[in-house]
Protein backbone atom coordinates (compact mmCIF):
# COMPACT_ATOMS: atom_id res chain seq x y z
CA UNK A 1 0.00 0.00 0.00
CA UNK A 2 2.11 2.66 1.24
CA UNK A 3 5.28 2.76 2.50
CA UNK A 4 4.32 3.44 6.21
CA UNK A 5 2.25 0.16 5.88
CA UNK A 6 5.49 -1.79 4.52
CA UNK A 7 7.82 0.30 6.88
CA UNK A 8 5.90 -0.98 10.11
CA UNK A 9 5.35 -4.93 8.12
CA UNK A 10 9.46 -4.77 8.31
CA UNK A 11 9.99 -3.72 11.61
CA UNK A 12 7.24 -6.44 12.84
CA UNK A 13 7.06 -9.28 11.33
CA UNK A 14 10.60 -10.40 11.73
CA UNK A 15 9.61 -11.79 15.04
CA UNK A 16 9.58 -15.03 15.71
CA UNK A 17 6.28 -16.43 14.76
CA UNK A 18 4.16 -18.91 17.34
CA UNK A 19 1.94 -18.63 20.08
CA UNK A 20 2.11 -14.86 21.89
CA UNK A 21 4.04 -15.62 25.38
CA UNK A 22 4.35 -13.42 29.40
CA UNK A 23 2.15 -11.87 30.33
CA UNK A 24 -0.63 -13.55 33.41
CA UNK A 25 -1.51 -15.69 30.67
CA UNK A 26 1.66 -18.00 30.21
CA UNK A 27 2.50 -18.96 33.45
CA UNK A 28 5.61 -20.68 31.70
CA UNK A 29 6.92 -17.59 30.02
CA UNK A 30 9.85 -16.60 31.24
CA UNK A 31 10.07 -13.67 33.44
CA UNK A 32 13.35 -11.36 33.12
CA UNK A 33 14.22 -11.11 36.90
CA UNK A 34 13.76 -7.51 38.09
CA UNK A 35 16.87 -5.88 38.48
CA UNK A 36 17.68 -3.85 42.14
CA UNK A 37 17.17 -0.03 41.71
CA UNK A 38 20.44 0.84 41.74
CA UNK A 39 22.50 2.64 39.29
CA UNK A 40 26.05 2.14 38.27
CA UNK A 41 28.93 4.81 38.74
CA UNK A 42 27.77 8.58 36.80
CA UNK A 43 27.66 7.23 32.80
CA UNK A 44 29.22 9.08 30.31
CA UNK A 45 25.65 10.74 29.42
CA UNK A 46 24.89 10.98 33.20
CA UNK A 47 27.75 13.52 33.71
CA UNK A 48 27.19 15.44 29.91
CA UNK A 49 23.89 16.22 30.91
CA UNK A 50 25.39 17.35 34.15
CA UNK A 51 28.09 19.33 32.26
CA UNK A 52 25.32 20.60 30.42
CA UNK A 53 23.49 21.91 33.48
CA UNK A 54 26.44 23.74 34.57
CA UNK A 55 26.41 25.56 31.57
CA UNK A 56 30.25 23.96 30.51
CA UNK A 57 30.78 23.71 27.29
CA UNK A 58 30.87 20.43 26.00
CA UNK A 59 31.76 19.71 21.95
CA UNK A 60 28.48 18.08 20.25
CA UNK A 61 30.37 15.66 18.87
CA UNK A 62 30.77 13.92 22.44
CA UNK A 63 27.16 14.42 23.25
CA UNK A 64 25.12 14.74 20.41
CA UNK A 65 22.32 17.69 20.06
CA UNK A 66 19.92 15.52 21.83
CA UNK A 67 21.27 15.72 25.18
CA UNK A 68 21.46 19.09 25.23
CA UNK A 69 17.96 19.75 23.68
CA UNK A 70 16.82 17.32 26.19
CA UNK A 71 18.49 18.86 29.16
CA UNK A 72 17.48 22.54 28.27
CA UNK A 73 13.92 21.70 27.41
CA UNK A 74 13.33 20.02 30.84
CA UNK A 75 12.89 21.34 34.22
CA UNK A 76 16.84 21.81 34.97
CA UNK A 77 17.11 18.36 36.61
CA UNK A 78 19.82 16.12 35.51
CA UNK A 79 17.80 13.22 34.62
CA UNK A 80 19.75 10.02 35.06
CA UNK A 81 19.80 7.12 31.92
CA UNK A 82 18.77 4.05 32.35
CA UNK A 83 20.81 1.87 30.97
CA UNK A 84 23.93 3.90 30.86
CA UNK A 85 25.96 3.25 27.45
CA UNK A 86 28.70 4.43 28.76
CA UNK A 87 31.35 1.33 28.18
CA UNK A 88 29.80 -0.21 24.92
CA UNK A 89 27.78 -1.78 26.87
CA UNK A 90 24.11 -1.94 28.99
CA UNK A 91 21.64 -2.31 25.81
CA UNK A 92 17.92 -1.82 26.88
CA UNK A 93 17.16 -5.30 27.92
CA UNK A 94 13.71 -6.87 26.37
CA UNK A 95 11.43 -8.34 27.82
CA UNK A 96 8.22 -10.84 26.68
CA UNK A 97 5.78 -9.41 23.80
CA UNK A 98 2.51 -10.60 25.78
CA UNK A 99 -0.51 -11.77 24.05
CA UNK A 100 -1.49 -8.38 22.24
CA UNK A 101 0.71 -7.75 19.95
CA UNK A 102 -0.38 -6.85 16.52
CA UNK A 103 1.39 -5.80 13.53
CA UNK A 104 0.62 -3.19 11.23
CA UNK A 105 -0.08 -0.60 13.60
CA UNK A 106 -0.99 3.07 11.70
CA UNK A 107 1.83 5.12 11.26
CA UNK A 108 1.20 8.02 13.94
CA UNK A 109 2.86 9.65 17.08
CA UNK A 110 -0.40 10.61 19.05
CA UNK A 111 -2.85 7.59 19.74
CA UNK A 112 -5.16 10.42 21.06
CA UNK A 113 -8.25 9.62 19.13
CA UNK A 114 -11.63 12.01 18.84
CA UNK A 115 -13.35 11.06 22.52
CA UNK A 116 -9.92 9.06 23.91
CA UNK A 117 -10.54 9.07 27.61
CA UNK A 118 -7.46 9.31 30.38
CA UNK A 119 -4.84 11.39 31.37
CA UNK A 120 -3.04 12.73 28.87
CA UNK A 121 0.61 11.26 28.94
CA UNK A 122 3.57 12.42 27.28
CA UNK A 123 6.49 9.81 26.77
CA UNK A 124 10.26 11.46 24.52
CA UNK A 125 13.39 10.57 24.32
CA UNK A 126 15.94 9.08 22.28
CA UNK A 127 17.47 6.07 20.66
CA UNK A 128 21.21 5.38 20.93
CA UNK A 129 23.44 3.03 19.98
CA UNK A 130 26.64 1.34 22.02
CA UNK A 131 28.48 4.37 21.45
CA UNK A 132 25.90 6.85 22.97
CA UNK A 133 25.35 8.31 19.53
CA UNK A 134 21.63 9.35 18.45
CA UNK A 135 19.95 6.47 16.01
CA UNK A 136 17.67 8.38 13.26
CA UNK A 137 14.91 6.27 11.26
CA UNK A 138 14.93 3.53 14.35
CA UNK A 139 11.04 1.85 13.83
CA UNK A 140 9.16 2.34 17.52
CA UNK A 141 5.93 0.52 17.56
CA UNK A 142 3.96 1.24 20.71
CA UNK A 143 0.79 -0.46 22.43
CA UNK A 144 -0.77 -0.29 25.74
CA UNK A 145 -4.06 -0.82 27.51
CA UNK A 146 -6.64 2.43 27.49
CA UNK A 147 -7.24 4.17 30.74
CA UNK A 148 -9.61 1.63 31.11
CA UNK A 149 -6.92 -1.58 31.13
CA UNK A 150 -8.26 -2.86 28.10
CA UNK A 151 -6.67 -3.63 25.09
CA UNK A 152 -7.91 -3.47 21.64
CA UNK A 153 -7.52 -6.48 19.71
CA UNK A 154 -9.97 -5.78 16.92
CA UNK A 155 -9.32 -2.58 15.72
CA UNK A 156 -5.95 -0.29 16.72
CA UNK A 157 -7.09 1.93 19.38
CA UNK A 158 -3.97 2.69 21.93
CA UNK A 159 -1.56 1.19 18.96
CA UNK A 160 0.70 3.31 16.57
CA UNK A 161 4.35 3.62 14.97
CA UNK A 162 6.76 5.98 14.15
CA UNK A 163 10.30 6.25 13.71
CA UNK A 164 13.00 9.00 15.20
CA UNK A 165 14.10 12.05 13.28
CA UNK A 166 17.75 12.84 12.06
CA UNK A 167 18.62 13.67 16.33
CA UNK A 168 17.20 10.19 17.11
CA UNK A 169 14.39 11.74 19.28
CA UNK A 170 10.77 10.14 19.30
CA UNK A 171 7.95 12.18 21.19
CA UNK A 172 4.71 9.85 21.94
CA UNK A 173 1.18 11.47 22.43
CA UNK A 174 -0.91 8.85 24.65
CA UNK A 175 -3.04 8.28 27.75
CA UNK A 176 -1.83 6.90 31.33
CA UNK A 177 -2.72 3.43 30.56
CA UNK A 178 -4.83 1.64 32.87
CA UNK A 179 -4.37 -1.64 35.24
CA UNK A 180 -5.74 -4.87 34.59
CA UNK A 181 -5.08 -7.89 37.08
CA UNK A 182 -1.81 -9.65 37.23
CA UNK A 183 0.18 -6.54 35.61
CA UNK A 184 2.03 -3.20 36.80
CA UNK A 185 1.11 -0.14 34.71
CA UNK A 186 3.57 -0.29 31.48
CA UNK A 187 3.84 0.66 27.93
CA UNK A 188 4.92 -2.17 24.89
CA UNK A 189 7.09 -1.08 22.20
CA UNK A 190 9.11 -3.17 19.55
CA UNK A 191 12.25 -1.09 18.04
CA UNK A 192 14.32 -1.94 14.84
CA UNK A 193 17.06 0.55 14.07
CA UNK A 194 17.57 -0.34 9.88
CA UNK A 195 18.70 -3.26 9.06
CA UNK A 196 19.17 -4.66 12.65
CA UNK A 197 16.78 -7.14 14.92
CA UNK A 198 13.91 -6.12 17.03
CA UNK A 199 14.19 -5.35 20.71
CA UNK A 200 10.71 -6.09 22.48
CA UNK A 201 10.50 -4.59 25.58
CA UNK A 202 8.27 -2.63 28.03
CA UNK A 203 8.18 0.73 29.76
CA UNK A 204 7.36 1.25 33.59
CA UNK A 205 6.16 4.07 35.96
CA UNK A 206 7.70 4.89 39.04
CA UNK A 207 5.58 4.64 42.44
CA UNK A 208 3.32 2.04 41.18
CA UNK A 209 2.24 -0.40 44.01
CA UNK A 210 1.74 -3.31 41.71
CA UNK A 211 6.27 -2.58 40.74
CA UNK A 212 6.91 -5.01 43.76
CA UNK A 213 4.72 -7.69 42.94
CA UNK A 214 4.97 -8.08 39.10
CA UNK A 215 7.50 -11.05 38.34
CA UNK A 216 7.93 -9.28 34.71
CA UNK A 217 8.82 -5.79 36.12
CA UNK A 218 12.44 -3.99 35.30
CA UNK A 219 13.68 -1.58 37.17
CA UNK A 220 15.66 -1.01 34.49
CA UNK A 221 12.97 0.22 32.55
CA UNK A 222 11.80 2.56 34.65
CA UNK A 223 10.85 5.69 33.12
CA UNK A 224 11.24 9.67 34.34
CA UNK A 225 7.54 10.77 35.05
CA UNK A 226 6.64 13.83 36.07
CA UNK A 227 3.24 15.79 36.82
CA UNK A 228 2.86 18.84 34.68
CA UNK A 229 -0.63 20.30 35.69
CA UNK A 230 -3.06 17.56 35.00
CA UNK A 231 -0.80 15.77 32.55
CA UNK A 232 1.68 13.55 32.49
CA UNK A 233 5.30 13.66 31.27
CA UNK A 234 7.39 10.44 31.23
CA UNK A 235 11.29 10.28 29.46
CA UNK A 236 12.77 7.22 28.17
CA UNK A 237 16.50 6.51 26.16
CA UNK A 238 17.06 3.37 24.67
CA UNK A 239 19.77 1.59 24.13
CA UNK A 240 20.13 -0.75 20.69
CA UNK A 241 22.70 -3.20 20.60
CA UNK A 242 24.21 -1.15 17.42
CA UNK A 243 27.48 -1.41 16.98
CA UNK A 244 28.89 2.44 16.39
CA UNK A 245 32.70 4.22 16.59
CA UNK A 246 34.04 5.13 20.29
CA UNK A 247 33.20 8.73 20.44
CA UNK A 248 36.94 9.85 20.14
CA UNK A 249 39.51 10.12 23.37
CA UNK A 250 40.39 13.47 24.58
CA UNK A 251 37.51 14.95 24.12
CA UNK A 252 36.48 17.32 27.21
CA UNK A 253 33.32 16.71 29.61
FE1 LIG B 1 0.43 -5.43 28.51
Amino acid sequence: MDGETRANGHGTNDQPSGPPTGEPHDPAAPAIPAAPATHKGPSRKTVLRAALAAGVAVPVAMLGAPALARTGAGSGKVLDVTPSCDDGDDPTPPQTEGPYFKPNSPRRTSLLEPGTQGIRLTVTGYVFGLACRPLPRVLLDFWQADARGAYDNVGFRMRGHQFTDANGAFTLTTVFPGLYPGRTRHLHVKLQAPGRPVLTTQLYFPGEPRNDTDPIFDARLLMNVRDVGNTKQAEFDFVLNVPQAPIPNGARY
